[in-house]
């Protein structure tokens, strides 16, 4: 039945190499990744620039009740500045850590957020911090401003109106660069670093892990259109509305697409696919169908190809479509429908965290 449901989507091939050979190992994904990753640049995210050579970080002065004390005392919480070369000069944007005291280095999740209050209602710091996991969280307006106006660090770099970074690949660009950070301090396990975010940024923190692969596992919640949902077949927003409300979240090459989902030569598969092999997870919510949870489902299933490819379960799912309360988390591939509505729940933290205890990633 799943199977029938995603034949109908007629999605483009991901296992096939440009030079026509079929994806069969491991050193042919490695290729292949390239391919895709330079697929999405040129057709949807724009291309990312080069990382800068090293990321410093200022730790703001505090009261000792909001540095050491934070958080009934179980946590060390800094407000730190980040700052870069760029080729427009240093760019510096303000980062909140806050690091358990239970561990001698702490599972971190870089959090992509709306707003800079912490914690904030779609991030419960308090519920997090008990199960051991550290947060860096930063606001992403103040990387650049979620609008046509290219400010900050989008002032920074030289962009080709075709295939020049969107806000998505930027905001997604400034979580990496808080992991360099993060590889400065002795406080964080880098082993087990989780790139998070909803919706918009949901999106963000899908193309951030799949170029990062530093990053150990990738959460997306709730990102569907040119997120984690599949753009053929589906409902809600369509792939025309995203460019025509939002078209500075995408390069220029990008707007050609709307209303033609059936030629491009992309699907939000093969973003999910540049996860693999590490740990994928993908969260919807019943009531949203302007994400679409069936088209972000869909997508999983068929993203499962690149874990198989090495010999690991993709989505592990019986052969229907979720329901809510029953999270799918066996496979490299991880799945849950939630009741409700768009938002970044508690319950949808619930489910990260046990995934992340579970395999301890
Ligand atoms: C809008 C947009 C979505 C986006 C969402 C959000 O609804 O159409 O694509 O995911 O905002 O970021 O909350």
């Amino acid at each position: 039945m799943l199977m029938e449901k995603l034949e109908a989507r007629h999605l483009p091939q991901m296992m096939i190499l440009d030079n026509g050979h079929a994806v069969r190992t491991p050193d042919d994904w490695r290729i292949r990744r390239r391919e895709l990753i330079d697929l999405l640049s040129r057709e949807e995210y724009g291309y990312t620039p080069e990382a800068p050579e090293r990321v410093t970080g200022a730790i703001r002065p505090a009261p000792d009740q909001e540095m050491n004390r934070a958080f009934a005392g179980k946590a060390v919480q800094q407000t730190i500045d980040l700052s870069f070369d760029t080729p427009g000069g240093v760019f510096s944007f303000p980062v909140i850590l806050c690091v358990p005291r239970s561990a001698a280095k702490a599972p971190v999740f870089v959090y992509i957020a709306f707003r800079r209050d912490f914690p904030d209602r779609y991030l419960p710091v308090e519920e997090i911090l008990d199960h051991g996991f550290a947060i860096a969280a930063f606001c992403y307006e103040d990387v650049t401003a979620d609008s046509a106006c290219m400010n900050r660090l989008a002032a920074l770099y030289p962009r080709d109106e075709k295939t020049g970074w969107g806000k998505i690949g930027m905001w997604a660009f400034a979580a990496s660069r808080v992991l360099d950070y993060l590889e400065t301090r002795d406080d964080i396990d880098l082993t087990r670093a989780c790139v998070s975010g909803h919706s918009r940024l949901g999106k963000t923190a899908l193309w951030c892990g799949a170029q990062d692969e530093r990053f150990s596992m990738v959460i997306s919640n709730d990102s569907g259109c040119c997120g984690a949902a599949l753009s053929r077949g589906k409902i809600g927003e369509t792939v025309a509305r995203i460019n025509a409300v939002f078209p500075y979240w995408f390069c220029g090459n990008h707007l050609k697409w709307s209303g033609r989902e059936g030629e491009m030569p992309f699907d939000q598969h093969m973003l999910l696919a540049l996860t693999a092999p590490r740990r994928l997870y993908v969260c919807s919510a019943e009531e949203d169908s302007w994400a679409d949870p069936e088209s972000e489902f869909l997508s999983c299933l068929a993203a499962s190809e690149a874990w198989q490819l090495h010999r690991l379960a993709g989505l592990v799912t019986p052969d229907a479509l979720p329901v809510p309360g029953s999270p799918l988390l066996d496979g490299g591939v991880c799945y849950h429908l939630r009741t409700g509505a768009h938002f970044h729940s508690r319950t949808d933290w619930g489910y990260h965290m046990a995934c992340r205890e579970r395999f301890r990633i």
